[in-house]
């Protein structure tokens, strides 16, 4: 089993929709026993929380369906994880920060590292402070990016 873990500051906006964004390309190559993934969120901020109203309503119209409670990512995440995937340069700092260095094994990038039309900054921008347009933003980012990682992991690991 291929498992993937998708990290942003809150888990409310960015991180659970990468996550459900990912799974639905999962879903279409029939790969659900293959790859599973889940999300969490850096910051405390949060815990236990459904992802933020804004966030379920842009989803839907995309038809996308959120079901996630927030939780913050911690260390043993590295060992449970083969692909660890920040939303932006300041939560993958934070990631790095509390990685043991004995634990090698998983993969740690960057979101936007398969984001083809990603600009000069690598992050999946933070929507949360901003309006609705920033939210379908962060959907077709993230729908891109998904895409090419799914493509990367079934070459990697000879899935077709
Ligand atoms: P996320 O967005 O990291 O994409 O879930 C945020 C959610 C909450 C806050 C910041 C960003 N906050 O400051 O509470």
């Amino acid at each position: 089993m291929i498992k993937v873990l998708f990290v942003c500051l809150g888990n409310i906006c960015r991180s659970p929709l990468a996550e459900e964004v990912f799974k639905h390309y999962v879903q279409k190559k029939g790969l659900e026993n293959k790859i599973i993934c889940d999300s969490a969120g850096t910051s405390s901020y949060h815990l236990g929380e459904n992802p933020d109203k804004r966030t379920i309503k842009n989803a839907r119209n995309n038809g996308i369906e959120l079901a996630h409670k927030a939780r913050q990512f911690n260390v043993n995440d590295f060992e449970d994880f083969d692909y660890i995937l920040a939303m932006d340069n300041s939560n993958l700092q934070n990631i790095l920060k509390l990685k043991p260095a004995h634990i090698d094994k998983c993969e740690i990038c960057l979101m936007r590292d398969f984001d083809e039309v990603a600009k000069a900054s690598k992050d999946v921008p933070d929507p949360y402070f901003g309006g609705d347009e920033g939210f379908q933003e962060v959907f077709e980012i993230l729908e891109r990016a998904n895409s090419k990682f799914l493509d990367h992991l079934l070459e990697k690991h000879q899935l077709m």
